[in-house]
């Protein structure tokens, strides 16, 4: 008899079962060949890239050409769930028992994965517009606070608004709301210079009903080869009373289980080390060759424009090619030219 897989909402899935890595939004990459790859590789909860929500709610074309899924995008996950007990007054539970394999039952559930869709906004209509076209399809939204591009902070979206907490708060309310708690509401910042900023931003965003706070260790204007500050993110998430998730600098497994245990959050993101290794939180070192296959089968399946694939496929296995093998990757312009320089790869015995 088939067993129904428990559908968590990402909060359920970071403090109830030990659910807790994460793919990070990825503009141009993290899109649905890119998402159930990485489910595949023991991720648990994938982001779609950043939106813009003025032009998703409004924009039929834009709906159509920022977001697809599919029934087979997210993966079940075998996971222990978290032993009765552990959990503080706010809902959280106790640091104690995140590494400690006996906060957990022995057994294992079948769990689905959770998708969040990600968009940019500057007020609560279209954002809240946004949830309601895409909530079907969605285990949470996200709101991004963090997106340090000029044009972005300029439209007022991204990270102009991590010093703009009411406004924060009012698109959570909203949205919150307007569906009814339907869909939770999540939000991705950077951590702020002035730690006061980054208390307020976070209380304000719990206040208002916020579900999980994804927290990148970076300040607005620090680029990513600054190294993630760990101690920034510990400080944010003890401001939080709901799940947290650490971003920066999580190039592997073993790097993730670090972070988790510095910065005392339920989950670890990875961006870039996920791009060049999708199967890193399953414990692989680098990509192993059947991932680029599967990655391959996913995108022709899906029709991932062949810039895309060229691009994935580049960072995959930017590590392991000679400059020779580099150079002539990138005069490829077809999708069976990439085929046949693949099969070359292989046989060349990588
Ligand atoms: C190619 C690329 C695209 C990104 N696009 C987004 C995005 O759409 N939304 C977002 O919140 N952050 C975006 N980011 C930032 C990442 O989500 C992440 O916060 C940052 O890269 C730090 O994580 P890392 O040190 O693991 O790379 C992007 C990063 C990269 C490398």
């Amino acid at each position: 008899m088939a067993v129904t897989a428990i559908t968590p909402t990402p909060a359920q899935l970071l403090t109830d079962y030990d659910g807790w890595t994460v793919q990070a939004p990825m503009v141009r990459y993290s899109k649905l060949p890119f998402r159930q790859l990485v489910g595949e590789y023991n991720t648990h909860i994938t982001y779609t890239p950043m939106m813009v929500a003025n032009e998703f709610s409004r924009s039929e074309y834009a709906r159509a050409s920022d977001f697809s899924t599919s029934l087979s995008e997210r993966a079940v996950f075998s996971l222990r769930r978290r032993r009765r007990g552990g959990v503080g007054v706010s809902g959280r539970h106790a640091f104690d028992s995140l590494s400690d394999s006996s906060a957990y039952e022995q057994h294992t559930t079948p769990v689905r994965g959770c998708l969040i869709a990600q968009f940019a906004a500057n007020e609560p209509v279209s954002f809240s517009q946004s949830a309601e076209l895409i909530a079907p399809y969605v285990d949470a939204i996200d709101l991004n606070t963090g997106c340090p591009t000029a044009w972005a902070y300029e439209e007022g979206i991204g990270s102009a608004l991590l010093r703009k907490p009411e406004i924060v708060a009012d698109i959570i309310r909203t949205t919150y709301d307007r569906l009814g708690g339907a869909l939770p509401v999540t939000v991705k910042i950077r951590i702020d210079k002035e730690e006061k900023r980054t208390e307020q931003l976070i209380r304000n965003a719990v206040m208002a009903g916020v579900s999980v706070i994804g927290i990148h260790g970076r300040y607005r204007t620090q680029a990513s080869t600054t190294a993630a500050n760990m101690e920034g993110i510990h400080l944010a998430q003890s401001f939080s009373d709901v799940p947290t998730i650490a971003n920066g600098d999580a190039w592997s497994l073993d790097h993730a289980l670090a972070i988790r245990d510095k910065t005392h959050c339920e989950g670890v993101m990875s961006a870039r080390g996920i791009l060049s290794n999708p199967a890193m939180f399953a414990g692989y070192k680098d990509t192993p060759m059947e991932c680029v296959d599967k990655f391959t089968h996913l995108a022709i399946a899906y029709g991932l424009p062949f810039h895309l694939f060229h691009r994935h496929i580049a960072y995959m296995l930017e590590s392991r090619m000679t400059k020779k093998q580099r150079l002539s990757w990138h005069t490829l312009h077809s999708t069976p030219a990439a085929l046949d320089w693949m099969e070359e790869f292989r046989r060349e015995g990588v």
